[in-house]
């Protein structure tokens, strides 16, 4: 069963972006889909230049990757849906996950899990908006709010649509990431849903996975985030393969990095884009070694980079 299981990076926000996507691929290959980090919708659907950056052909050849829009409006996610088609995107990913205060406040991401009615609506407006030559739609939500019983709703209401792959992430909006994932709600959804359901949550060995799929012999695709971060060979392990060399880990890393600076020159920028990536990757290549804590509170580029050299070469 294992062996036919997907394996996907999850969206993260500040560090899925396009040049880590590329890294992770090139050292790393095998994972089979990846997602950009959320794109807020604007009310003139044109796509922010830093959003179209992370999408263009060109900055993801051969990459199997799906954009992942923030929206509450049916107009602005079917009119920017086309403009990712016309980028050559079949795939389209719906965030119900983000469980922050100012999204959730305007009623987006996880927000518009707390009107079942008001996301049917909103689905509703979606589904009968497609073409024929329109994207799939995908969807990654959270169990509901704060209450069990909303699961059992929500499922309802995505059984309504032909959803591609409902992807679900078993915490509540109010957990944000804390506590353990509900895996009993899990098993409800998946049990019930019509549509192709994709596991999200806390996977960081593949231990992990061999529970899930003993819970779940049904399961086949699983979305990994923070986990992949810390332990970018993990879709390899899986798969059968080794885990990552030393030397795998320290190219990984200079790929990641070069990357990242030829798309932000400007040195503070990328010192806290860096740090990002290094508060998960960093124990992997450097333990919990006293420089790795230097570097995360490093307050300049060449700081950064001293603590950096120091890792890498053991100074
Ligand atoms: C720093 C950070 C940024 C995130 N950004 C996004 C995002 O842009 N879109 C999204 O759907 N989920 C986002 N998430 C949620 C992850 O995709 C994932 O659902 C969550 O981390 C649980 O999976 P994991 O335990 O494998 O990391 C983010 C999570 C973190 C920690």
């Amino acid at each position: 069963m294992m062996f036919f299981m997907k394996y996907y990076m999850a969206p993260l926000e500040g560090i899925t972006t396009f040049p880590l996507r590329n890294a992770h691929r090139l050292v790393f290959p095998g994972t089979d889909k990846y997602y950009t980090p959320f794109i807020s919708t604007t009310d003139d659907f044109v796509l922010k230049k830093r959003d179209l950056r992370d999408l263009l052909p060109e900055n993801n050849r051969g990459a199997a990757l799906v954009p992942q829009l923030l929206t509450n409006s049916p107009s602005a996610m079917l009119r920017t849906a086309a403009k990712l088609a016309a980028l050559g995107y079949h795939e389209i990913n719906l965030n119900l996950g983000c469980p922050y205060g100012t999204v959730v406040a305007k009623k987006r991401g996880a927000g518009m899990l707390r009107d079942p009615g008001e996301l049917d609506r909103f689905l509703e407006a979606v589904f009968r908006g497609l073409g024929p030559a329109s994207p799939q739609i995908s969807v990654k939500t959270r169990i509901g709010i704060s209450d069990p019983s909303e699961a059992e709703t929500l499922i309802r209401v995505f059984n309504r649509y032909p959803i591609s792959e409902l992807t679900i992430h078993p915490r509540f909006q109010k957990e944000l990431y804390r506590g353990t994932p509900h895996l009993e709600l899990f098993g409800n959804m998946f049990r019930e849903s019509r549509n192709p359901v994709c596991y999200n949550g806390d996977v960081e060995c593949p231990a992990d996975v061999q529970k899930l799929t003993a819970d779940f012999p049904a399961l086949d695709a699983v979305m990994i985030g923070r986990g992949l971060i810390r332990r970018p060979s993990l879709v390899r392990e899986l798969q059968g393969g080794p885990p990552a060399s030393r030397e795998e880990l320290l190219r990984y890393y200079r790929e990641v990095e070069a990357a990242t600076a030829a798309v932000m020159p400007d040195e503070n920028a990328r010192m806290h884009r860096m740090k990002e990536f290094m508060e998960y990757f960093g124990p992997s290549l450097a333990g919990s070694d006293h420089r790795l804590a230097e570097l995360l509170k490093a307050p300049s580029w060449s700081r950064y980079k001293g603590a950096m050299e120091a890792i890498l070469y053991g100074s």
